[in-house]
């Protein structure tokens, strides 16, 4: 029925174009002779074209893409092949600007004949029509209203601009969404952490990652980060309306991407056609990756291979520069330093265009680059691709079709290791194998003059956005784990109801901000969304935050803009605490013998810092710190060994064992 009315409405709009040259030429002959038969006739055909466009509308509701200090883009879907209208105004003005879009259409999102005659009967409906408009000369890090009306249908959002320099910002990232239909009603497989056993999880996947999405929208966040896998089968347009459905909304306070850009990496799965069509073999795969890159706009690469545009860039956002990778394919294929064994990319005969990401490939020259810049320009540099490089779960493994090997394994990513290192990549973001893991690499970051400091760089598996909660291989170690779920919060039940621990839906948190005026941190918090159950009937009632006992904080100094980690190491100090052992509190006292930057922080017997006392410059002195013995999140630590431990740019660290009663 659809097709008809869009074949109808493209004639339409041409009657009611030719209808409005007559009738607004003030002295037309035509028009002065024009008879009463005739005049029906425009009117009748004015009628037929408003009642079309009314029945035009959204297909996807509009959302923010590629933001900027002075730009942000604004993408929808219409039905019909009519323009919208883009209003926007400042925060708190009246001055209204107003855009027309030019709508194409998406022949990238037609429905495979697979879905149309087997899912749809033969009457999927037509593609719809892209509209994109950005939005340039805008103030940084301001909000703006804005309108778009398509049809019928009108929303209304509001969005920000990036900040131009270092501002406050919170991010979330997760990974490994994999939305289809058939979400709905699937459990995925929650291995018990005690007996290995399968059990179905709580909830199902479409409640588990639209509660997910719902927490994040509810934390007011600037920006949301994919790690890959977005959908289940990047071929499936209905995995793709699902996505969108959940992310975007007509009720523009449901609309996640409405309000904030969502920006991805590319998974295994966005570049997989599909079960039914061509998975991994090209052109399948090819056709499957442009879908995402239809809907997706981000900042350009440079490449000068068009159809690599999009599938890796760089952000900078305020204190933070994003450098977005493609790892889901390296030449030669099939080979140890491949991650899919199956996916034909750039370089491979009659390859696709997934690109190269090991070391002298384009994508690999670039990315030195912007980790160079990111190094001198940020005070934090993030890294996202998919494939988790350090993972005890089955992409943990090696490449290869053995026992003991995997076909879609992480670990070839490991090569990039030692650049990030160099550059001093703060945190990097993976999903794939879906369990929820933190890992941790301990190096030397070198600066442009030549300067090194030790430096760790956080590696996290955050692909428990919606779909798989995994638990790791029972043969394979990580020595990099530094946290994993389904070990590090165990599972407390009580009359079959789960009162705490587990594994579930969730996101990475990171607050960037300032301690002072040259010291800032990043607070990466882990976390989750905790179903909530009745204990009178069992039912489900709702979910509520919580987090995980694995808060990371970094820190970084920018003194004139020059950015360093914080250093360590020179003898002027002396610490000291009393009473030790101690029951509530105890104090530290600590002296300066020359100005220094500080850093005095409370680590657990594993070396994770769980709170942080006191940092920022301070001249020479004595200084004294009470720790009431709680962790950062306020709770009370349990008995047992801590670490004081205090740094100092000049490159002191002293740290003193005491011990909590
Ligand atoms: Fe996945
Ligand atoms: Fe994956």
């Amino acid at each position: 029925m659809r097709k008809i009315i869009f074949n109808s409405f493209s004639i339409s709009c041409k009657s009611q174009f030719y209808f409005c040259i007559f009738t607004h030429t003030g002295n037309c002959s035509f028009r002065r002779n024009l008879n009463m038969k005739v005049r029906v006739f425009f009117i009748l055909t004015l009628f037929f074209s408003c009642s079309l466009i009314a029945q035009d509308g959204f297909r996807i509701p509009p959302y923010l893409q590629n933001p900027a200090p002075e730009a942000m883009s604004i993408l929808w879907f219409s039905e019909g092949s009519s323009p919208g209208y883009l209003s926007f105004w400042k925060n708190g003005t009246q001055a209204k600007n107003t855009l027309t879009s030019s709508p194409v259409l998406a022949g990238t999102l037609a429905y495979p004949l697979w879905e149309d005659t087997t899912l749809f009967g033969g009457s999927a409906p037509f593609p719809p029509y892209r509209h994109r408009l950005r939005i340039e000369d805008l103030e940084p890090f301001s909000n703006y209203d804005y309108m778009v009306v398509q049809g019928a249908d009108t929303f209304r959002s509001v969005f920000r601009t990036s900040p131009l320099r270092d501002t406050s910002i919170r991010f979330m990232v997760y990974g490994d969404s994999e939305t289809e239909p058939e979400s709905s009603g699937k459990y995925s497989n929650w291995p018990d952490p005690l007996t290995g056993e399968s059990r179905d999880y709580l909830v199902d996947q479409t409640m588990g990652y639209r509660n997910n999405l719902e927490l994040i929208r509810s934390r007011d966040p600037d920006l949301v980060l994919i790690a890959g896998d977005l959908v289940q089968h990047g071929g499936e347009q209905r995995h793709w309306d699902e996505f969108w459905r959940h992310n975007t909304s007509a009720e523009s306070d449901q609309s996640l991407a409405g309000m904030v850009p969502v920006l991805a990496a590319l998974g295994n799965h966005d570049y997989y056609e599909g079960r039914y069509l061509d998975g991994y073999k090209q052109p399948g795969s090819e056709r499957a990756v442009n879908r995402y890159l239809t809907y997706f706009e981000y900042p350009s690469n440079g490449s000068s291979v068009e159809e690599q545009e999009g599938r890796y860039y760089a952000l900078k956002y305020g204190p933070a520069t994003f450098i977005v990778l493609d790892v889901c394919n390296n030449s030669p294929d099939g080979s140890d330093e491949d991650t899919n064994f199956y996916l034909l990319g750039e370089n491979d005969p009659e390859g696709g265009h997934a690109p190269d990401f090991g070391i002298g490939s384009t994508q690999f020259t670039w990315m030195e680059e912007v980790l160079a810049e990111a190094q001198g320009n940020s005070l934090f540099t993030f890294v996202v691709f998919h494939y988790a490089p350090y993972s005890s779960g089955p992409h943990g493994y090696p490449q290869g079709l053995g026992t003991g090997e995997d076909y879609l394994t992480g670990v070839p990513v490991r090569q990039l290791t030692p650049v990030f290192m160099q550059y001093g990549v703060d945190a990097v973001f993976s999903g794939h194998d879906e369990m929820w893991e933190r890992s941790e690499v301990i190096g030397v970051e070198t600066w442009p003059e030549g300067k090194e400091e030790s430096h760790t760089i956080h590696f996290f598996d955050v692909g428990t956005g919606g779909d798989g909660l995994r638990g790791p291989e029972a043969e394979l170690v990580n020595p990099y784990q530094a946290f994993l779920v389904h070990a590090d919060a165990p599972e407390t039940w009580e009359e079959g109801i789960l009162l705490g621990g587990g594994k579930h839906y969730g996101h990475l948190e990171v607050d960037i901000l300032p301690l002072n005026d040259s010291l800032w941190q990043a607070i990466l918090s882990p976390a989750y969304v905790f179903p909530l159950w009745s204990k009178e009937d069992s039912a489900y009632t709702g979910y509520e935050r919580r987090l995980y006992n694995d808060r990371v904080m970094l820190q970084r100094v920018s003194v004139d803009s020059v950015h360093t980690s914080v250093g360590k190491l020179t003898d002027a100090l002396h610490l000291n605490n009393f009473p030790n052992p101690f029951h509530t509190s105890t104090t530290i006292e600590y002296h300066l013998k020359e100005p220094s930057m500080v850093r005095l922080s409370i680590s657990d017997p594993a070396g994770r810092i769980i709170r942080y006392l006191d940092a920022g410059k301070k001249s020479q002195g004595d200084y004294s710190v009470e720790w009431d013995g709680r962790g950062e999140e306020g709770y009370e630590a349990s008995p047992g060994f801590y670490m004081i431990s205090i740094e100092t740019t000049s490159g002191k660290k002293q740290s003193l064992r005491l011990i909590k009663q």
